[in-house]
């Protein structure tokens, strides 16, 4: 590990309300130099920085990575190459880094494939994840649904999943959160109805910002929702 360089923090922002994020990302952000934050056509990475902006002080460097929204395993490796190149070289500076990111930085999020990225350039690089509130938590709290209990088991699923797998996670689970339920939203539904699931399920968009809303039930959400919703199911209610 080298003394002069500066570190990489992942910070997790939590879903939305800026009162969600962590005292320890709070005192990272008042102390680094610059801050990363993922540039795409998807909003998240934008609220990131919203989130983060309460907290920034005010001549902080803000530098936005774009990385494109493909899926050509070639293009992206190069995108975060280069993505990694820049935040490297800041580091080796000797200044500090947070790059910000939506919800928990260890799940579903760009910082994942950042810091894959940075130590594969540099294995010695300082980089230090620092836990955020995940989207399924604060779900569950505004819905007053618990997430999990006593034995019974728990999963995350990615609503871009094929149907089958989707389904193969929710036979094995007594819960689930299924995340990016946004274009798929109809055949989540007619999943969840086959399954008896249905009724409920509830629904949470947009959580911590205007339009937050939660539906018991799937019948009345729309067929294409804000990319900010995800689904809780719960085979016993509680
Ligand atoms: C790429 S994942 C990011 C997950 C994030 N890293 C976390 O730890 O929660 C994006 C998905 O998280 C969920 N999500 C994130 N923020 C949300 C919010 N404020 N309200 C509802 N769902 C949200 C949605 O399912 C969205 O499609």
């Amino acid at each position: 590990m080298n003394d002069t360089q500066g570190t990489l923090y992942g910070l997790g922002m939590g879903p939305g309300d800026p009162d969600l994020v962590t005292l320890k990302a709070v005192k990272i952000l008042a102390g680094v130099d610059v801050v990363f934050a993922a540039a795409s056509t998807k909003n998240d990475y934008s609220l990131a920085l919203a989130i983060a902006s309460g907290h920034l002080p005010e001549n902080t460097p803000v530098v936005r990575l774009d990385f494109p929204m493909t899926r050509d395993p070639a293009a992206l490796q190069r995108a975060w190459r280069a993505n990694a190149a820049l935040t490297l070289e800041t580091l080796r500076q000797g200044r500090d880094a947070a790059f910000v990111t939506l919800g928990d930085p260890m799940t579903y999020s760009t910082f994942g494939y950042l810091r894959r990225a940075v130590l594969a350039l540099d294995p010695a690089a300082k980089v230090v994840a620092v836990p955020g509130i995940t989207a399924p938590q604060a779900a569950a709290a505004a819905a007053g649904q618990t997430l999990a209990e006593s034995g019974e088991s728990f999963a995350v699923v990615s609503g871009v999943a094929e149907t089958g797998a989707i389904r193969a996670v929710l036979q094995a689970v007594d819960s689930a959160a299924i995340l990016k339920a946004y274009r798929c939203l109809p055949r989540i539904r007619d999943l969840l109805s086959e399954m008896g699931l249905q009724e409920n399920a509830r629904f949470v968009t947009k959580l911590g910002m205007p339009g937050e809303r939660i539906n018991v039930g799937l019948g009345d959400v729309e067929d294409n929702p804000s990319y900010f919703s995800l689904i809780l199911v719960k085979k016993q209610a509680g």
